[in-house]
Parts: structure tokens; sequence; C-alpha cells
């Protein structure tokens, strides 16, 4: 009432491996600092996803006032986020999503859409045919299942053939494996499409050092600046497609709910996507469908 008491909030990420990761803490933070009153306790749950529950269980015994989520994957982690619910914690949900819809809020782009608009970008610069690998986000993640749907939507139609596809679980080194497998069965790969820039940067390396990549094209997503817009304009990626944090939104998401106001249970982050025709002026917003 005093108004001089801060809020703690709870933030569990399933991991600091990637550079997009470690960007959306920051972006939590940058934006918790500026609306000051708030405190943000992070945990890191190290790609574990017992760890992850087991992080979330000491943040509702501690009795934070709201607790945000990125979670590794979607059925493990349903339970413990209705355990915050049922205890009268708020909790915004954040990248990857949960089941049902025992949460307060989910904050996140959209992936389906993401992935078809991949799928169509390549048919267009595949002129409608040609042979690629796609190196899958872990499919327990609903970003991965739904940068695939979208994908096979995006090319259904067209003589794009996938003969090659593995789960490289978000990992750029798993990446880098799967596509040594797919480079030593296949003589002809127009392009590889990863679900996120690490697998696109991993399958590039192995394209590397078998002397494979000028043959072939990489996409990925994400698109942070020191990241996938990098790629991009180092001539490695001929396209990534953004995938906003979050963080900020969050935040601001998360004062509002401290304050009694309502919010809406769905919050939909906008996308763009990054090529070398396109990127000195800031990237291009996804067509809306
Ligand atoms: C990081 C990451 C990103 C990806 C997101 C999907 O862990 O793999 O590269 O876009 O998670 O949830």
């Amino acid at each position: 009432e005093s108004g001089s008491e801060s809020w703690k909030i709870g933030m569990s990420q399933c991991n600091l491996g990637e550079p997009w990761r470690v960007q959306m803490n920051a972006d939590i933070k940058a934006a918790a600092d500026e609306a000051a009153k708030i405190e943000v306790v992070f945990k890191d749950a190290q790609n574990d996803t017992l760890k992850q529950q087991a992080q979330m269980e000491e943040f509702i015994s501690a009795g934070v006032d709201l607790i945000i989520i990125s979670p590794k994957e979607a059925a493990p982690l349903t339970p413990v986020v209705s355990q915050a619910c049922n205890q009268g914690i708020p909790v915004i949900v954040l990248d990857r999503r949960i089941l049902g819809d025992n949460y307060t809020c989910f904050i996140g782009a959209d992936n389906r859409k993401i992935g078809k608009a991949a799928g169509e970008w390549i048919v267009n610069k595949l002129d409608g045919q040609g042979n690629i690998v796609e190196l899958k986000g872990l499919m327990t993640s609903t970003p991965g299942q739904d940068r695939h749907a979208g994908f096979r939507e995006g090319i259904n139609g067209s003589e794009i053939n996938v003969i090659f596809e593995a789960d490289m679980k978000w990992l750029e080194p798993n990446a880098r494996k799967e596509m040594e497998s797919a480079l030593a069965r296949f003589e002809d790969i127009d392009l590889v499409y990863a679900h996120n820039d690490p697998g696109a940067h991993g399958a590039y390396l192995a394209a590397k050092a078998a002397g494979r990549a000028n043959e072939i094209m990489f996409v990925g997503i994400d698109g942070l600046p020191q990241e996938g817009q990098a790629y991009v304009k180092q001539g490695i990626l001929s396209a990534s497609f953004e995938y906003p944090t979050g963080g900020e939104e969050a935040i601001k998401t998360a004062l509002k709910i401290l304050n009694g106001k309502k919010v809406d249970k769905e919050i939909t982050l906008d996308s763009r996507f990054f090529t070398p025709a396109n990127i000195d002026k800031g990237g291009r917003e996804l067509e809306a469908n």
C-alpha cells in the first residue's frame, strides 16, 4: 500500500546454453531494472527437465509473487505450473508452451506462422523444387512441433523433397553431427532448414568441413543481431527468421498482473525475417496469413 515494498519474481529458464536465452534473461533484467520495485530471481535448469521442476517447486515454497517460466518441454512441466497457479501464484509462460490452460498468460511469437513463412520463402527461393534437410528443434517442445508443421504446410504442393530429417534438440553440436550423416548419405542437397540459428550454423560447419558449403543454402530461426543477423551479413545464412525473446513483454505483463489488472491469456509477438537483400533495411515483416 505504502508503495515501498517490491515484488519478487521467479524466472525459471530452461537453459542458458544458447545466445537466444542469454538475451531473454538480459531483456527481462533490463525491463525489471527500469520498472524498479521488481526483484527477479533467475534460475537456470541447464536443459534438465527434472531440475526445472525442482526449481519451480523452490519458487512455490519461497512464495514468490509471480513466476515466469520458459519451459524445456511441454508435458512434464505442466503439473508444476498448475501447482503454482492452484496456490495463487500467477504464472507467465514464455516462448515454449505447456499443455492445457492452467496458467495466467502465454507470451510468444507464432511458430507455426514462422515455419510456414520459412517454407514459402524456401519454395520461392528454390523455384519450387529441390532436396532439403530439416534439422528439427526438440520435438517434445512446442516450437519444434510448430516450426515443423508450419514448414510442411508452407512447402505443401511444391516439388520440394525433405530427404533427411533429424531432431537436433536445438543444439548446434547435434545439428553438426546430423548434417555429417546427411552429407554422407546424399550427394545432392540444396538447402538446410534448421529450426534455430545454432542448428543452421552447425549444419554449415559440417558442410564447410566437407567442402560443400558453397553448394548448399542454410536457413535458420531466431535472428538475433549478434547471431542470425550476423550470419546473414557474413553470407553463411540465406535467411534467418526472427523469434523475439518476449523478455520485455513478460515484465510489462507481470507488472499489470501484480497491480491487479486483467491481461490477455495469449500475447502473440510479431516476427520479421532477414536476408542479404533486406538486412540493411532491418529485415521485413512476415506476410499476414
Ligand atoms: C534456445 C532456443 C532458441 C529457439 C527457442 C525455442 O534454447 O533453442 O534457439 O528459438 O529455444 O524455444
